[in-house]
């Protein structure tokens, strides 16, 4: 296998649809196969309606409209001859060994040898699954295990077997890293491989402990979650998110696979309630809810959870818990304390850590593989030996010894060390030798982490940061909470335009964060206006869109590399960038208008200017206005870097990059690129249509207003928005500069900052981190 150019999914459920979903994603054509329905008329029924149900499905598993159509649906009795054009075919159906293998062999008639087929299987070994197949399919096969949803979870398990080709293995690792943007993890071939085999044991513990310390599912929640660096989720809404009614069948076939000696067995205990509730249809999130659930009776939306010893409904009520205060930075004092909390946290997460211990070289190679495996399988902020590091081995296993359970040799051999280090500026683990190990990136992953480490910054402030990330590039980095902006980031983004035009190639401008930035910092601008500082929030908009301004002229390149959310004036850096190659999970957005305000720093400018020269609009001076309007008035985010591109949020020019590890790597390979031979663009002029063209978006709004669509501040906000669209009092035969428009958004941004209905959305907003419908 070379490159990618087709690939085949069989099986349409909830795996086998998402994956496909991720090829289309990826820009691959995919055939989707199942079988044959008993009396069906349409044969392809399962996996059109596969298809239909994940265009409805929120969140969505396509990345666009239009990834959709890169899946064919068919089925495995008219179909499975098409697989000979494919070059990778993943087989995911049901959990069963004797269908797989029935699979297999009809498959190994059919297929091109040397195409690599590859098994989705959470539980059965590679050894059973190719057991009385072909030498030429031992040799083309392997396991791929996805994780749920495949387009969101980044993990991906890989376990080759003895026969499994070396040179194919590798030609699938680099798809599934390149093109479908997964990490991979290799597993040796042992039961539940890594991300299962412990994460169903922390599960099952946390949820017995629970059960015999009294616990209510909210009190373990809270403390099996953000405090340990787990998702808020934590046990029960976890369970709840994957659903009950698996866990019996994967629990039961660990159980069956794993030695009698393995740890596994004593947390694995029949719970009379997890069967009642999944009898009666509590399955979780996708039924009618789990540990928790949404009662609707009598018209109102009451959240309830589930009581552990009765398992009757009662309001979900929030734990007062005081231990937990600080927990994070002191895990030590909350695993040592002997309260009710204190020793439910040690038991579940000390007996978890344990047991990550026992798994190398069992289940994983080393340690890193094991603490990627649960950073990215079920997205711990600490993978196990990470958290093992931040009590400390020794203090760890004295613990352990202390409750009676007993020491794994890892953590012997690790007595007085820790499982990482940094070294000569690179972070080592511990060997299972006993000496540290470096773990080299693979080609084409340049991570800022790394760069960090080994380097002092070129220019830094309490808001961002400046690195020199090689051959002539600065990566400009924002360090502020949830990377909002502010008048520092304004100001160093001033002088690091002027350090590149003196002494650098190009800048690329990229965080390793959550988000690339979540706009402007509104809790500033509702203190600036509440001491009516209008000249500070005045000074920060012009200056703002000075900067933005130069950041565009500048005679460098400039590159922008979202990832994640990229909304308001972090919107408006990419909309400023020579170029921008952003994440795939890039979600962007001008979300002015939804607190009140609107694009100050030259969004509105640069959309009008994406929409007038797109060629895709009819001739004349309303379309692109139309078109801005009907965007950013209802802060439309997109929910990927494809959709960002039928926005204009980004241009057709602009890249995509799959794996969110490679996105620096690109966007600098980008910046260089486009710094041979750079020229700055044009500056801009527009046509726009005026005053008359205002009056016809006002009563658009008011046709909105009327229906219940638009709320009465929604109309002073879009009428200040259509305001500076259509150009302002200008006639339709008057060009419009730059400078004029910039000038338009900010009078209009400083009117709407001193109305009373703009201050009421963005406290809201502060407050309950939802928007105000006033
Ligand atoms: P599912 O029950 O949602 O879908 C299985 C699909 O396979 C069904 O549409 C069924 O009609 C089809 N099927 C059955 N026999 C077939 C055959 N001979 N040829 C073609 N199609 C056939 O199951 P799900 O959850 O998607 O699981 C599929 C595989 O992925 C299993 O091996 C499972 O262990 C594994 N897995 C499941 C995860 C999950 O969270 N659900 C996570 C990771 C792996």
């Amino acid at each position: 296998m070379e490159a990618i150019r087709k690939a085949t999914v069989i099986g349409a459920g909830v795996m086998g649809a998402g994956i496909a979903a991720q090829f289309a994603n990826a820009g691959v054509p995919v055939l989707l196969l199942d079988v044959v329905p008993s009396g069906a008329t349409n044969r392809n029924a399962l996996a059109e309606g596969a298809i239909a149900k994940m265009l409805k499905t929120d969140p969505a598993p396509f990345m666009s409209a239009r990834a959709a159509k890169l899946v064919t649906a068919g089925n495995i009795e008219d179909h499975l001859a098409q697989v000979a054009d494919s070059d990778w075919i993943i087989e995911a159906v049901v959990e069963r060994l004797d269908v797989k293998q029935t699979l297999y062999r009809k498959l190994d008639a059919v297929r091109k040898p040397g195409t690599a087929v590859s098994s989705n299987t959470s539980t059965i070994p590679l050894a059973q699954l190719t057991d009385g197949q072909s030498d030429a399919f031992k040799r083309d096969f392997l396991i791929t295990h996805f994780f749920n949803p495949p387009r969101y979870m980044r993990l991906l398990e890989i376990v080759t077997g003895p026969q499994t080709d070396a040179a194919l293995a590798k030609a699938v690792e680099a798809c599934a890293d390149l093109v479908l943007g997964k990490s991979i993890v290799r597993c040796k071939d042992s039961p539940g491989f890594i991300a299962n085999r412990l994460g169903i044991y922390w599960l099952q513990v946390g949820v017995v402990e629970a059960i015999d310390a009294g616990l209510t599912v909210e009190e373990a929640d809270a403390v099996i979650g953000r405090p340990v660096g787990v998702p808020k989720t934590g046990v029960f809404g976890l369970i709840d998110l994957v659903g009950l009614d698996l866990m019996p069948h994967i629990n039961g076939s660990l159980a069956k696979a794993l030695p009698q000696s393995d740890a596994f067995h004593g947390a694995n205990r029949d719970l009379p309630l997890i069967k009642k509730m999944i009898a009666d249809g509590y399955t979780g999130r996708k039924g009618k809810g789990g540990f928790y659930r949404l009662n609707r009776t009598g018209g109102a939306k009451i959240k309830e959870a589930i009581d552990l010893a009765t398992g009757d409904y009662r309001p979900e009520q929030k734990p007062e818990l005081p231990e937990l205060a600080g927990a994070a930075k002191n895990l030590r004092a909350l695993f040592s304390s002997n309260s009710k909390i204190g020793r439910y946290a040690w038991r579940v997460v000390g007996r978890t850590l344990a047991y990550a211990a026992t798994l190398v070289p069992e289940a994983a190679d080393d340690i890193p593989a094991i603490d990627e495996a649960m950073r990215l399988g079920y997205n711990w902020q600490w993978g196990p030996f990470e958290l093992i590091d931040k009590l400390g081995v020794d203090w760890f296993a004295d613990q352990l010894a202390q409750d009676g359970l007993p020491v794994p040799a890892l953590l012997g051999a690790a007595k007085g060390k820790t499982f990482y280090r940094i070294a000569d500026g690179q972070r080592q683990y511990l060997g299972l030798d006993g000496a540290y190990h470096e773990r080299t990136r693979p080609q084409g992953v340049l991570m800022l982490e790394d760069i960090k480490r080994n380097a002092k910054p070129v220019l830094k402030n309490a808001s961002a940061a400046v690195w020199d990330i090689g051959d002539g590039v600065l990566c400009f980095e924002f360090t502020s909470k949830s990377n909002s902006l502010d008048d520092q980031i304004i100001g160093l983004l001033g002088k690091t335009i002027a350090l590149v035009q003196q002494k650098y190639k190009a800048l690329v401008i990229y965080n390793e964060a959550a988000n690339f930035s979540v706009g402007a910092n509104l809790g500033l601008a509702i203190f600036a206006a509440n001491i009516a500082a209008w000249g500070e929030i005045e000074k920060l908009i012009a200056g703002g869109q000075q900067v933005y301004k130069a950041l565009k002229y500048a005679p460098f390149p400039v590159v922008s590399a979202p990832a994640g959310m990229a909304l308001g004036g972090g919107c408006e850096i990419l909309l400023h960038s020579d170029a921008v190659q952003a994440h795939a999970e890039s979600y962007i957005g001008l979300v002015e208008c939804g607190v009140g305000l609107l694009p100050g720093w030259g969004g509105c400018k640069e959309m009008l200017s994406r929409w007038s020269s797109s060629g895709l609009l009819p001739r004349g001076p309303m379309p692109a206005p139309s078109k801005v309007f009907e965007t950013v008035s209802t802060a439309t985010v997109s929910k990927s870097a494809a959709e960002a591109k039928e926005l204009l949020y980004l241009r057709p020019s602009d890249g995509i990059t799959m794996n969110r590890n490679r996105l620096l790597a690109d966007a600098k390979a980008r910046a260089l690129r486009l710094a041979e031979n750079y020229l700055p663009p044009k500056p801009i002029e527009l046509k726009l249509p005026g005053a008359a063209g205002k009056v016809a978006f006002q009563m658009a709004a008011d046709g909105f207003h009327r229906r219940g669509v638009a709320t009465k501040y929604d109309l002073v906000v879009s009428g200040e928005l259509a305001g500076v669209l259509t150009g302002g009092p200008a006639d339709l035969v008057d060009v419009v500069t730059e400078d004029q428009l910039l000038e338009l958004e900010r009078a209009a941004f400083m009117r709407l900052m001193k109305t009373p209905g703009t201050l009421a959305r963005i406290e809201h907003m502060l407050v309950t981190g939802k928007p105000l419908r006033n």
